[in-house]
């Protein structure tokens, strides 16, 4: 992607922070006055509000298929109505969520991940792509109340064991989450800045 825009995506099973550290991130870019657009799967479109409504359903699931082309589809959406007007307008757009959920989410139930990973084709590779790391039965634990199908320690472990071989494929880059916030923060604000930096200096003032 030419230009100053920056791709980052934040990734990790439920309660693992992806929020929390979003917002913190989009503060503190702002104050060095970078512009920021916050963001998050399943996007606010048409397809994104069906899956957010469907999550919080404790009817039986989709078929894992169902559910992976359902989130592709509303990934279209995202990437064309958010993520790329943002990136042409050089801002930073910071994402919770993006493709590696698809492959975590539904490769857990058995869906195969190379069918995932063609059906998403079109989603463009982020500049920087985070797992954010914890055990399910810690961050189930900060969680105050379950809000989703999705919230089951058994299930998010197989889901975390898909975002580790993510992580040693390459795909992620693995930052412990299950460390005092303020800590995960300047961990994460470093590598950004250190991203940000590098990009300017290849794209001039
Ligand atoms: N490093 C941390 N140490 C302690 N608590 C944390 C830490 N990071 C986040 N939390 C707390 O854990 C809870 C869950 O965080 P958050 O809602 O940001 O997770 P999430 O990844 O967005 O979850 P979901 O996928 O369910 O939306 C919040 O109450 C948050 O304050
Ligand atoms: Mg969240």
């Amino acid at each position: 992607m030419a230009g100053k825009g920056l791709f980052i995506v934040l990734e990790g099973i439920d309660g693992s922070g992806k929020d929390t550290h979003i917002k913190f991130l989009a503060k503190e870019l702002r104050e060095l006055g970078y512009a920021v657009v916050e963001t998050a799967e399943p996007s606010r479109d048409r397809v994104g509000t069906f899956l957010k409504r469907y999550a919080k359903r404790k009817e039986e699931r989709l078929p894992a298929e169902s559910e992976a082309l359902l989130y592709a589809s509303d990934r279209f959406d995202h990437v064309k109505n958010v993520i790329k007007p943002a990136l042409r307008r050089d801002q930073i757009v910071i994402s919770a969520r993006y493709y590696y959920s698809s492959m975590a989410y539904q490769g857990a139930v058995g869906v195969d991940l190379d069918w995932i990973k063609e059906m998403n084709r079109f989603a463009l590779k982020p500049d920087l792509a985070v797992l954010l790391d914890i055990l399910p039965e810690y961050s189930l634990h900060r969680l105050k109340r379950r809000r989703s199908i999705y919230e089951d320690s058994d299930y998010l472990r197989k889901v975390r064991d898909i975002y580790i071989k993510l992580v040693n494929e390459g795909e992620l880059v693995k930052v412990d989450a299950d460390r005092p916030k303020r800590v995960v923060q300047g961990e994460l604000l470093s590598m950004i800045q250190e991203l940000v930096e590098r990009r300017n200096a290849k794209s001039g003032p």
